[in-house]
């Protein structure tokens, strides 16, 4: 069998995405070596990157900033975010060890200057006393119980995909404790599930009554980035 009929019959036959057979994926125009220990990173996470850099430079102008991004995976968010704007220190924090080793390399190839810490959530931030101007996250945001196809499932890792109940478990943990990580002047940027627009305002205006909340759709036209300016917490 020559590589290209093995590597054919393991996308067609085994159903293993293509990104784990040749070992990378692109992101921002970054090589990101993935595993199945980390999320493949997907396109809309790409925009979710351009919001981050478009509402900083609205918000924060040229200035040096402290950015989070929280349940990192691959690290791509972090490292794009490290690789695009010198303004920017970033730390990125993950539950999985296994996840960081990963991130850790990508951001060795790709020279990017990131700080990880592990743990769960807000966790490692606060107990290290952590501020910062900016967090974003793409947590897990699959409700429990809805159909995930069978090459997402079996290759992708259940910690990454799955948020509770309602999909909403880690907006909540975050929203609900990001007064202690955040600076006065700050911005939060989400991805998540195009059906939670609503839940999503009412979650940050419960948190951020004094914030501007912004639902915006991906390219498939679909409600995917929640961004809330804070002028002042
Ligand atoms: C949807 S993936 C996103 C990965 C990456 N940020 C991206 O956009 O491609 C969610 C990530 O959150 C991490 N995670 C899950 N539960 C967590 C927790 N309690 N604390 C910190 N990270 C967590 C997972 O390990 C996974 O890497």
């Amino acid at each position: 069998m020559t590589i290209f009929e093995e590597a054919t019959s393991k996308y067609l036959e085994q159903r293993i995405p293509v990104q784990h057979i040749i070992g990378y994926s692109y992101f921002y125009g970054y090589q990101m070596k993935v595993n199945s220990q980390v999320l493949i990173p997907r396109p809309e996470t790409e925009e979710l990157v351009s919001y981050v850099l478009q509402t900083y430079d609205q918000v924060f102008q040229d200035a040096a900033v402290d950015v989070v991004d929280i349940g990192t995976g691959s690290g791509a968010i972090a490292i794009a975010l490290a690789k695009e704007e010198p303004h920017f220190s970033v730390v990125a924090t993950d539950i999985s060890h296994e996840a960081l080793v990963v991130a850790k390399e990508n951001a060795r190839r790709n020279e990017a200057k990131v700080s990880f810490l592990e743990g769960d959530m807000m966790e490692p931030l606060i107990s290290q006393q952590l501020r910062f101007d900016i967090l974003v996250s793409n947590p897990p945001y699959i409700p429990e119980d809805e159909y995930v196809e069978d090459m997402v499932k079996k290759n992708e890792p259940n910690v990454a995909l799955f948020g509770g109940v309602d999909g909403m478990h880690f907006y909540e943990i975050i929203l609900s404790q990001a007064h202690h990580i955040l600076k006065e002047k700050n911005i939060i940027l989400f991805e998540h599930s195009h059906s939670k627009k609503k839940k999503m305002i009412a979650l940050a205006n419960r948190y951020f009554p004094n914030g501007k909340v912004e639902v915006i759709q991906d390219l498939n036209g679909k409600d995917r980035f929640t961004i809330i300016v804070n002028e002042k917490i």
